[in-house]
């Protein structure tokens, strides 16, 4: 690595370490399990035992959601005695924000030491079986973001240069989540995620394409924190909610408050899947 790839590495690790130093001094809760709440699956907040929260704007180098349906607060408490860091609000690249940017708070996460990662989102079903609600579990994904949080000096102290991505999303957890799903009667589809930038919803065309390429939803977010979750070896379950189902050749407008409502009413779902499988696995 070039001088200058060094000192940008370093640098980036610093900011890191700084945020997770603030963390650190205040609380010495060290999560095993990261979650990242997606637009309208917040919920989760009501079944966590908080230890500590705090804004993002008291963390250094935090990004701050500039959506107002992610309120931007890490958590650190207690699922079902499982001891875990949450993200409530998220950032993405449509934001403006960069890539690593957005990959930012999962890093910090690892560095508290969680070696699982939990990733939700609301996404656009692509599969004409799929309706409003559906949970999706996802088996893998596709990164047409046309970036990667990856691009620039290695931090070798994360991760490789090359990280693997043949299990993206970890087979155990996924099993844990499936079964899960069958003994409480909640459908949970399995499927391959695309990560688009957004964030202007797609053309019929672009649903189109994105079908023929072999993703079964689509949405703006999770790709990113996936790929810095593996880079640095974490497990990683993820659950999209489907809050809109794209049929191209009866497209009908996507409305942003219809999306979230359809999210939320998917979250009680979302929660009972994700306690069961931190406290199963
Ligand atoms: N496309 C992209 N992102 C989304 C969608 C969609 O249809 N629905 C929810 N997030």
């Amino acid at each position: 690595m070039s001088r200058e790839g060094r000192g940008e590495a370093e640098r980036a690790l610093e900011a890191l370490r700084e945020a997770q130093a603030v963390i650190r001094s205040r609380t010495p809760l060290e999560p095993r399990a990261a979650l990242v709440l997606g637009t309208g699956l917040g919920g989760l907040h009501e079944a966590l035992e908080v230890e500590e929260t705090i804004p993002y704007g008291e963390i250094p180098h935090f990004p701050r959601p500039s959506v107002d349906t992610h309120s931007g607060r890490l958590v650190l408490g207690h699922l079902d005695e499982v001891p875990v860091v949450a993200m409530e609000g998220r950032v993405h690249g449509y934001e403006g924000y960069t890539l690593q940017e957005v990959v930012f708070p999962v890093r910090v996460m690892r560095l508290l030491g969680a070696g699982t990662l939990v990733v939700s989102g609301a996404c656009g079903g692509l599969d004409r079986r799929m309706r409003p609600g559906d949970l999706v579990l996802l088996d893998d994904q596709i990164n047409f973001m046309g970036d990667s949080p990856l691009v620039g000096p290695n931090l070798e102290e994360l991760g490789p240069r090359f990280p693997d991505m043949s299990e993206a999303f970890d087979r155990r957890l996924s099993e844990l989540a499936a079964t899960a799903a069958l003994e409480r009667g909640i459908r949970l589809i399995p499927g391959v995620y695309a990560g688009v930038v957004g964030p202007q919803l797609e053309t019929p065309a672009e649903y189109r394409m994105l079908r023929a390429m072999g993703a079964d939803v689509v949405g703006m977010s999770v790709v990113p924190e996936v790929i810095a979750a593996r880079h640095m070896a974490m497990q990683v379950l993820g659950i999209a909610a489907v809050t809109n189902v794209c049929l191209p050749d009866a497209p009908e407008p996507a409305d942003v408050q219809v999306i979230i409502r359809t999210a939320q009413a998917a979250e009680p779902r979302m929660t009972r899947l994700v306690r069961d499988v931190l406290t199963r696995m």
